[in-house]
């Protein structure tokens, strides 16, 4: 059971055990476990150990059915809104100045345990520890889960928050193809969900009057100061930009090597510089999915399509790493005779976490603020449905400590000790911010 600090394979990657003999008998940790438990086989492929938990397949379609049934299982009232994101409400959810909290259900290709469901898990266990503590509401609370965070199987991610929050347009968005060809809008259907009605929800968003997200941390910085929890206080600039090099298909066995035209080549010179530009600027650069055709052991390509995920702590940063990634890129294509374009696929300007909110929480958590230490207050390089809505909602996240910092990978770990802190932590706030 992983209750030390230390990283974990694939075998600790589903997190926590349930509550046994010898335990107290209830801890805020409890309802978390149990339903950790219940939710860990979900997706989860039996060799990789990872999860596969990708928008609108069947492994999505069990997670949002376990929201459910949590939702249910509470009395709470439960709605998807108009573009699939799941709702479980404690009070009206029309009377406004509502405070939600919540994260994801689906995963990155052989995702960890935490990165999403952490946050998910913890909001449904907060709740039951705020009604152990028998706190009264003075307004309304809804949990949430929202579709699509990854960008796994579309490409693009946070699309159920960026159609909330209009940062998507339905055209976009009719647009999006998973690798089999097949549209956001058939996988939705498919699904039994109306897509027909995917579009800006300004009624929603402004009926939220706080959302908070707790995420598993995905670096060290609170292994680091030592620290079960921290605030966030930023997402660093990020996108994803699609390079296709074309050159032309031809045997591998007969063609001269002076007379190829292979954009495998130039595809690797420009990893190699997107590494380069990464490292003389401080940000990163990482082209980490690749497609090629005709995808031949014995044929040389004729084409490479390469995804580069750039990120940096500003915006001018990022700019002069992708503009360096693509110049050097032009020019290798250029002298090998190969065809290049390069498309953005998708954009997430800078994010400052509102910081009346922000110090809202670090009061709660801090005690008032004269009492025990301060909470780490930290920014971060990955993307999150907090990040989209903050640009219509007052919005704030909490990390809990993630002890070897990975994450995307079937190895992304927290302790049950700071998972139970962090369902304490965001209990404390919601109670802050919600109850009497
Ligand atoms: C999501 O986790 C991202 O940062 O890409
Ligand atoms: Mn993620
Ligand atoms: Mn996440």
């Amino acid at each position: 059971m992983p209750t030390g600090t230390s990283g974990q394979g694939p075998a600790g990657a589903a997190g926590p055990t349930p509550p046994g003999p010898g335990r107290q008998p209830w801890r805020a940790g409890d309802s978390f476990l149990a339903m950790w438990r219940e939710l860990a086989p979900v997706g989860r492929h039996p060799e990789s150990g990872g999860y596969r938990r990708y928008a609108w397949s069947a492994a999505d379609l069990d997670c949002r059915a376990w929201f459910r049934a949590q939702a249910e299982a509470r009395g709470l009232t439960y709605e998807t809104d108009r573009n699939g994101n799941q709702w479980a409400w404690l009070g009206d959810p029309l009377a406004g100045d509502a405070v939600v909290t919540g994260s994801h259900l689906d995963s990155v290709p052989d995702g960890g345990a935490f990165d999403g469901p952490l946050g998910v898990v913890s909001s449904f266990a907060a709740l039951d520890e705020l009604h152990r503590r028998g706190a009264e509401f003075t307004r309304p609370l809804a949990i949430t889960n929202f579709g699509d965070e990854e960008g796994a199987r579309f490409g693009l991610a946070c699309v159920g928050s960026r159609l909330a929050a209009g940062q998507l347009t339905v055209a976009d968005a009719h647009r999006l193809r998973d690798a089999d060809g097949t549209t956001l809008p058939a996988a939705m259907e498919a699904a039994g969900y109306d897509p027909g009605t995917i579009g800006p929800d300004p009624e929603r968003l402004a009926r939220i009057g706080a959302f908070v997200e707790l995420h598993v941390e995905q670096g060290r910085a609170l292994d680091l100061t030592g620290d079960p929890v921290g605030i966030a206080s930023a997402i660093w600039p990020h996108g994803r930009w699609r390079f296709d090099f074309r050159g032309e298909a031809n045997h591998a066995g007969t063609t001269r090597l002076a007379d190829r035209r292979d954009p495998m080549l130039t595809y690797a010179e420009t990893v190699l510089a997107a590494r380069r530009e990464a490292e003389l600027t401080g940000a990163l650069a990482t082209f980490g999915k690749i497609a090629v055709e005709p995808n031949g052991v014995n044929a040389i390509p004729s084409l490479v399509r390469g995804w580069l995920d750039s990120r940096a702590a500003d915006q001018a940063t990022l700019d002069a790493v992708v503009t360096g990634v693509e110049r050097a890129a032009r020019e290798y294509a250029e002298r090998a005779g190969i065809d290049l374009d390069v498309v953005r696929e998708s954009f997430t300007p800078v994010v400052e976490f509102e910081h009346a909110l922000r110090d809202e929480l670090a009061k709660i958590l801090e005690g008032g603020g004269d009492t025990g230490r301060p909470v780490p207050v930290l920014g971060t390089g990955a993307g999150h449905d907090a990040g989209i809505l903050s640009a219509s909602v007052p919005t704030a996240m909490l990390f809990v400590r993630n002890p070897t910092g990975i994450s995307h990978s079937p190895a992304e770990h927290a302790a049950e000790d700071d998972c139970t802190a962090g369902v304490e932590a965001l209990a404390d706030v919601l109670e802050g911010l919600a109850c009497s």
